[in-house]
């Protein structure tokens, strides 16, 4: 039996994972060890809760308003008893974060073979998104297995030299994570979600955090928002606010006195994809929603100059805002007032994947160990969509469209 220690630290990392865990259980091979690292704490403990997933050792290195030094010090200072002790026949790591590179750096100082899942995304540009684009390419130059989520990924990986007998292109495992918990009759934990859900208007669904936005940039987006729903009065703003007090402090004075902006505490995964299913458009910085709504069939506006994940935005159903206060607002008023323009883009398109990243995860690492053949290659097809928003209408015409 093969020792795999998965080592994850932030929310988006715990929900991908997450599937990648409950495989790895299912499979008598496999002995899956979690260690958090922690870097988020009470976003992270959320989807450990969901999925049930109780980790062999964490690491607690979440502190307020933490520098990357501080991140990567603790991190690295703790996964190194953590590899020790647990002396696994492999490393799984996620991703982008800190934690994943500092997971992935640490098994190299033991010799301890990586997998890097959700391998090959680049936008080529150093400090878009910061640090995460040097965080993954760092990453996949320390990994012996790169699980690819699609063709476009493994080709860049194989154009930078990686050998491709180690890249198995496997979907994301997000999608998996969403079927899991998507439903048309879902209840929500949290009777106060009902205030906004059945409260007919139509929902823009909003998350931000980038480091990069920090600032001026997410003032601008905010005020822009805020245009909006002055404007118009059939749209209301859900806004589960993350928990770092730069991205708090200014969503809180920007938003104050509107009550057609609801400000939230950070949801548990189920009910905020349940929401994301439920809403109209989505606004955002953060890379899995790019990768979720989609295959909701919502539109997405991405509070980005560039993105790693391109797929989507060929596909139509993602753009490329920026964060620049006019053109967020412009843009956003085009959506919720043009019908033709709204429907071109709410089609639903998986290039991301189709349910079963985790389970030819698993199956790649079988194969690696020399239990079993070679999965297939996951490949998009575009999917019925899982829509349950009420039918969108014209603010500004009155007309449903
Ligand atoms: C981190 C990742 C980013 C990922 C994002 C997902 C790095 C450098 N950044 O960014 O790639 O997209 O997570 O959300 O790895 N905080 C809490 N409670 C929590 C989580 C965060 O209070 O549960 C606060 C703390 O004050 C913490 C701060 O948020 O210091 C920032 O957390 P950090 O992990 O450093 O950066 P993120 O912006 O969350
Ligand atoms: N998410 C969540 N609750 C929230 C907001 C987001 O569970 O209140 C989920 C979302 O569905 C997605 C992930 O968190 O899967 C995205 O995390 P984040 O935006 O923090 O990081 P990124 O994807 O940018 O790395």
């Amino acid at each position: 039996m093969k020792t795999i220690l998965v080592i994850f630290g932030t929310r988006p990392e715990a929900i991908k994972m997450a599937p990648v865990v409950l495989a790895l259980q299912r499979q008598s091979h496999f002995r899956p060890v979690v260690a958090v690292t922690a870097q988020h704490r009470e976003m992270l403990d959320q989807v450990l809760e969901l999925f049930g997933i109780v980790p062999a050792y964490d690491l607690d290195i979440m502190r307020p308003r933490q520098s990357l030094f501080e991140v990567t010090v603790r991190a690295l200072r703790g996964l190194e008893k953590v590899l020790q002790e647990a002396r696994p026949d492999l490393v799984l790591v996620h991703g982008d974060t800190t934690t994943t590179f500092v997971g992935a750096l640490s098994a190299f100082y033991l010799q301890i073979p990586v997998g890097h899942v959700e391998a090959g995304l680049r936008t080529g540009n150093k400090y878009a998104p910061f640090p995460e684009e040097m965080n993954r390419h760092l990453t996949g130059v320390l990994a012996d297995l790169h699980f690819a989520p699609t063709a476009r990924a493994a080709a860049a990986l194989k154009r930078e030299g990686v050998d491709p007998e180690k890249i198995f292109i496997t979907g994301n495992t997000v999608i998996d994570a969403l079927q899991s918990v998507v439903r048309a009759d879902y209840r929500f934990g949290d009777q106060h979600m009902y205030r906004f859900l059945e409260g007919g208007k139509r929902l823009i669904l909003v998350t931000t955090h980038r480091r990069e936005n920090w600032g001026e940039p997410l003032r601008q987006v905010y005020r822009a928002l805020r245009r909006v729903v002055e404007r118009l009065e059939d749209v209301a703003v859900v806004f589960p606010v993350h928990r770092n007090p730069v991205v708090r402090e200014a969503a809180e004075e920007i938003f104050a006195g509107l009550d057609r902006v609801h400000l939230l505490e950070p949801l548990p995964y189920a009910d905020f994809a349940n929401l994301m299913a439920r809403c109209h458009l989505v606004l955002t910085d953060s890379g899995g929603l790019q990768e979720e709504a989609p295959s909701l069939g919502k539109p997405v506006l991405v509070l980005r100059e560039v993105t790693e994940r391109p797929e989507a935005l060929e596909a139509g159903t993602v753009r490329l805002v920026g964060t620049g206060e006019e053109r967020v607002y412009r843009e956003v008023i085009h959506l919720l007032t043009n019908a033709a323009a709204y429907h071109q883009m709410a089609s639903a398109v998986n290039p991301y994947g189709d349910g079963r990243a985790s389970q030819r995860i698993s199956a790649a690492l079988l194969y690696y160990f020399g239990q079993g053949p070679r999965p297939e290659a996951f490949s998009p097809k575009v999917l019925a969509s899982t829509s349950f928003c009420p039918p969108a209408q014209n603010s500004e015409t009155g007309k449903k469209e």
